[in-house]
């Protein structure tokens, strides 16, 4: 047997200079960095109304008076985090710090987070949670001494994660917050707290104490348009590339992005991975490579979701693959996709509640792997219906090779069974169709109904 053996290259320094100087010459066409989403835009494009909004509730602090608590709220890569930092770097006389939550598992944890931002060290959990507040009060209140300013606004990013620590009580803790403020307006000081979170606030059980006192100063940043992106794309491209694009991988780009998920970020990253598939190809860059990147994208995301995902939010992917496969992709309400999920649970397993599905599947949309929309449920009134955005057998094989396997199988041979039952005529003569025709119907439509009753709708 012949046994070819692959030849061994030597690295010297040469081939270090030649990675080096491509590298250089891909850049000199396309500055990647600029189509980082990481990178805080050095303008916000279009968000007029929400800059409008969130400026006249700060500078309220020239008259002695802002309000201690606002609400930003909006899906996901809507720009809330760039435009309250950027407003609150540029509106003067305050002073601010920005909290991303994200990391924080528990309220503790959040308290501490803020501490290390405003360089004070952590506490430990036995010292309690009124101790950390008031460590944050004590350290506010010294850094609008020292800077000789009134208010301080504490930005308090990705506000979601607090509210999964139900034993941290969530809810409490704004309230802690908030009463703060009020004791630092006591003082002839101000503080404002601005919280960013995906869902409005009221979703996450606030109980009325809070609500009361956190009034409703809300900012809603709804989805991007086609042209608010275009513009965000616009302005970014004309620093990545060194020529001009073609206009319409723009227009489309946007357009994709837009009529999908009005997702700023996810828009740059089509089009910083397009731009990369065409200078792979050594090709300029045109729609088909949006395409490509479109793909990729779809399979990472999905990729990443699940790896991320717990079991319980696996099956409610596989749930919403399965009845998007068995049954052509629809929108589906809350209760089909919570009677899916109690479908593929395994038996003997805890099963959660319809609530936390249905947070699940809101979490699942900021993912980018779910849309949803809010639809008439007939006689039921109106309600959130959800639709999967990449195809079915992606998440399906990823959930479970073999479960998927098993309901390809079942479709196919639904339909090998309908096609042969009914499909084309059924092989009735014409004189026969008249005799059965009615009793063809009727068992067609009982087969129907059957298959639907096997999907779960
Ligand atoms: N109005 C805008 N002008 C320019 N760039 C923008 C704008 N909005 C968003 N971007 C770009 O999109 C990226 C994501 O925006 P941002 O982080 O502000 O979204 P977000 O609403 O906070 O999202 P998330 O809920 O996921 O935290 C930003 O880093 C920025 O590059
Ligand atoms: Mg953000």
């Amino acid at each position: 047997m012949e046994i070819i053996l692959g030849r061994c290259y030597g690295i010297n320094k040469k081939e270090i200079d030649d990675i080096i100087s491509q590298i250089e010459k891909e850049e000199s066409v396309f500055k990647k960095s600029a189509l980082d989403p990481l990178m805080p835009p050095g303008t916000i494009m279009g968000r007029k109304k929400q800059t409008e909004q969130l400026v006249r509730y700060l500078v309220g602090h020239k008259n002695g008076y802002v309000v201690p608590y606002i609400s930003i709220y909006g899906r996901s890569g809507s720009g809330k985090s760039s435009l309250a930092k950027f407003v609150c770097s540029n509106v003067p006389g305050i002073s601010y710090v920005l909290v991303n939550l994200r990391k924080a598992k528990t309220v503790f944890g959040a308290a501490n987070l803020i501490l290390a931002e405003l360089g004070v060290p952590g506490l430990q959990n036995a010292q309690g949670i009124n101790l950390a507040i008031d460590s944050v009060q004590k350290e506010i209140i010294s850094m609008l001494r020292k800077q000789g300013k009134r208010l301080f606004v504490l930005v308090l990013d990705e506000l979601d994660a607090i509210f999964y620590d139900k034993r941290g009580k969530p809810s409490d803790f704004v309230y802690k917050l908030v009463v703060l403020a009020e004791k630092m307006r006591e003082q002839g000081l101000l503080l404002c707290i601005i919280g960013i979170s995906n869902n409005v606030l009221s979703e996450y059980g606030l109980d009325d104490r809070v609500r009361s006192r956190i009034g409703s100063s809300e900012i809603f940043f709804e989805p991007y348009s086609k042209s608010d992106i275009l513009g965000i794309l616009k302005e970014r491209s004309q620093e990545a590339f060194s020529s001009k694009i073609n206009p319409k991988v723009l227009e489309y780009c946007a357009d994709m992005s837009s009529s999908e998920h009005g997702d700023a970020r996810r828009a740059i990253d089509l089009l910083r991975v397009s731009a990369e598939i065409a200078i792979s190809r050594k090709e300029p860059l045109g729609i088909s490579h949006l395409e490509m990147a479109q793909e990729e994208l779809q399979k990472d995301r999905v990729e990443r979701t699940l790896a991320n995902a717990s079991y319980h939010m696996r099956l409610v992917c596989g749930g919403l693959a399965r009845v998007s496969y068995l049954d052509g992709g629809q929108w589906y309400s809350t209760s089909v996709l919570y009677k899916q999920y109690c479908s593929v649970l395994q038996k003997g397993t805890r099963q959660l509640g319809y609530r936390r599905i249905s947070e699940m599947l809101t979490d699942l949309e900021n993912t980018g792997l779910v849309i949803s929309q809010t639809g008439s449920k007939g006689r039921n009134g109106y309600g959130t219906l959800y639709k999967l955005v990449v195809p079915p057998e992606v998440v399906g094989n990823l959930v479970s090779k073999e479960w998927w396997d098993g309901i390809v199988a079942a479709k196919t041979a639904h339909e090998s069974a309908q096609n042969k039952a009914f499909g084309s005529g059924a092989g009735l003569s014409s004189s026969r169709k008249g005799l059965f025709g009615d009793l063809v119907k009727t068992l067609e439509q009982n087969s129907k109904e059957e298959w639907k009753r096997y999907v779960g709708l």
